[in-house]
């Protein structure tokens, strides 16, 4: 069944109204788009703060309940905990709901199908958001890259250091369902946080072919192994290879208005260099993104380098989506599942002591 736009403003959900959803409600607020319609969360508490958003949605401590009430909903927003990602975006396209969802799409191949096969039967269209693409740095990092300013890229390099110390309160129970993920051998940095990394990498330089990877343990106690350090190496079917090291710093502040991440991405090309300094957090404070060539060293210092509006625009791009069906979705389900197949080469390929894997390969 082929799209068809709408042309009135769509009639939104919110379903999960916990850490994130102070970040991706903000390409709703304004936005003539969309009218928020219903808002979903078993936690009462959490449905009475976020009412004060919209106070005409009606509140459910249910999807099931909001499906079944008669409210009409076009498009849902789907902030679930990841490990209710696959059962809950399935009901929900079957309830002919399109679906916004939130990263990482799902653990396995199977469920990312069982997921595609629904969006496929309902006809309806099912985003894995990817808010990484929206970054103003990281956007204009790939247009520098493009226009050919530092010459023929000759490879590139990722960096993160995860640190517990500073930014935005993160509530406990926003650890637990993660504790369940790493358990399932999905952690928080190489998995979760990660996603966004292997995102970036799939969308400057296209698909992979071969994953190698190394990815370690540090233990805190009672579960909270964090998958650190880490080093993960590819290539992509353009030849391009890149590398990215995950180290842990749990007593290294850093200032952050959300989480506590300190990330970088640096290009490489035949005559010069470009470079993202930071991204979540303000770890490095110089211009965000920075690009050498030809003996010159530019700074861009007035780029909207606020991780929040990465989200705004991630969240207006796909409200805006529905009101056209233009353009590429940034993720589409199918795209996703590439994302995903990356993440479990790395895990495939650290399992047999980094061997190269194709990440078309995994099962
Ligand atoms: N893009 C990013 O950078 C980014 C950052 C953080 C989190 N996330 C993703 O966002 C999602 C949510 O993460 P979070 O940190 O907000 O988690 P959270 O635990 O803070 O919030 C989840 C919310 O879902 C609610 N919930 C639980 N079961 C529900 C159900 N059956 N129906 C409706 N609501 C239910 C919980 O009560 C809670 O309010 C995850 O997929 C996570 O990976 C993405």
């Amino acid at each position: 069944m082929a799209f068809v736009p709408f042309d009135r403003p769509v009639r939104a959900a919110f379903i999960g109204l916990g850490r994130i959803y102070d970040l991706n409600v903000l390409g709703y607020r304004g936005n003539p788009d969309v009218e928020v319609v219903a808002l979903v969360d078993p936690d009462q508490q959490r449905l009475a703060q976020r009412q004060a958003d919209w106070p005409d949605a009606a509140t459910f401590s249910s999807a099931a309940e909001l499906a079944a009430s008669g409210i009409q909903v076009d498009a849902a927003e789907v902030l679930l905990p990841v490990p209710l990602h696959a059962d809950g975006v399935v009901e929900m396209l079957g309830w002919g709901w399109h679906v916004n969802l939130q990263k990482p799409m799902c653990n396995d191949l199977l469920d990312a199908q069982r997921m595609l096969d629904a969006a496929k039967a309902s006809g309806r269209v099912l985003r894995v958001m990817e808010n990484y693409l929206f970054y103003e740095p990281l956007r204009r990092l790939k247009a520098v890259v493009e226009s050919g300013e530092i010459g023929e890229v000759v490879g590139y390099h990722m960096k993160m250091v995860g640190s517990g110390n500073g930014g935005w309160h993160v509530p406990w129970s926003s650890f637990e369902w993660q504790l369940e993920q790493i358990g399932r051998g999905r952690g928080i940095l190489v998995f979760d946080d990660g996603w966004h990394k292997l995102s970036t990498a799939r969308w400057l330089f296209g698909p992979i072919k071969q994953v190698r990877s190394w990815i370690g343990t540090t233990s805190f106690g009672s579960g909270i192994d964090l998958d650190a350090p880490t080093m993960i190496a590819w290539e992509h079917a353009c030849g391009v290879r890149g590398v990215w090291d995950i180290t842990l710093a749990p007593d290294l502040y850093l200032r952050s208005d959300y989480y506590t991440n300190d990330e970088r991405w640096e290009i490489t090309g035949n005559k010069g260099f470009a470079r993202v300094n930071r991204c979540t957090g303000r770890g490095i404070q110089q211009p965000s993104l920075e690009v050498y060539s030809d003996g010159e060293m530019r700074g861009y210092h007035a780029l909207d380098d606020d991780w929040a509006s990465s989200f705004r625009d991630s969240g207006r791009h796909w409200l805006r989506w529905l009101q056209t069906g233009e353009g590429p979705l940034l993720w589409s389900g199918e795209e996703a599942v590439e994302v995903l197949r990356f993440a479990l080469a790395a895990y495939a390929s650290s399992a047999a002591d980094g061997i190269g894997v194709n990440p078309g390969q995994v099962v």
